[in-house]
């Protein structure tokens, strides 16, 4: 049986009801939403380096951002704040860790220790909230340091080697020719003493 006009109408109005609604909360949705941008999820670095663990958010009013970090030795939180006021930093990443507006957080002198995951969590008033992840690796010394030391070495090996072998002619020259002069010396004596006999 076919439906009637009237009823089928009414069916049509009701999808494009629902339609609409969908079409609204998915506004909705994406207006209250944070987008969180990470240009680089995951960090070498030597010891001594100051690192940027550089993030960028977007969200409709102020937000609270917060980092933790996670790594085998467990998971604490290092740093909390509101753009534009003061950060609440944890007592184990004092004097050693400064926030900027967009999320970023620089981190000073790394150890092989600050090695593990940094997890940032931007929270909006209305409580919604995205989080995002970047992976810090630090090493002892990077095998290009060592290339680097290795050539650095055999460049001063090779320097001194020259210096000495230098010095090695010169004092040979230098001999060489001190005995010249002895021996030109005694010529003239024997020749002295040679006249001096024949005066005699
Ligand atoms: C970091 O080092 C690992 C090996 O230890 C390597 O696989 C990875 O590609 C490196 N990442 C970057 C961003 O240099
Ligand atoms: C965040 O801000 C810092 C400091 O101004 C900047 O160096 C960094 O590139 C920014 N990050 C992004 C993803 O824009
Ligand atoms: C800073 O954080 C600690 C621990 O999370 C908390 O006890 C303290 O009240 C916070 N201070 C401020 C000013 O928010």
């Amino acid at each position: 049986m076919r439906p009637l006009p009237s009823e089928s109408r009414k069916n049509r109005g009701i999808s494009l009801g629902l339609l609409a609604l969908c079409l609204t909360a998915a506004c909705c949705l994406q207006s209250q939403g944070v987008s969180l941008y990470i240009p680089q999820s995951a960090i070498n670095a030597t010891v001594e380096e100051d690192i940027l663990l550089s993030v960028d958010y977007s969200c409709h009013g102020i937000p609270t951002i917060e980092w933790k970090y996670t790594s085998n030795w467990g998971a604490q939180k290092i740093v909390e704040w509101k753009p534009g006021t003061q950060a609440n930093i944890s007592q184990s990443h004092k004097d050693r860790l400064c926030t900027f507006d967009n999320g970023s957080i620089q981190l000073f002198g790394v150890g092989v220790r600050d090695s593990g995951y940094y997890i940032i969590t931007v929270t909006e008033r209305l409580g919604s909230s995205q989080f995002g992840t970047i992976v810090l690796h630090v090493s002892e010394i990077l095998y290009e340091d060592l290339h680097f030391v290795a050539v650095f070495l055999a460049l001063l090996a090779a320097v001194a080697a020259l210096l000495i072998s230098l010095m090695w002619v010169c004092n040979k020259c230098a001999y060489k020719f001190q005995r010249k002069r002895r021996h030109k010396l005694k010529e003239s004596t024997t020749e002295e003493i040679e006249l001096q006999d024949v005066e005699c």
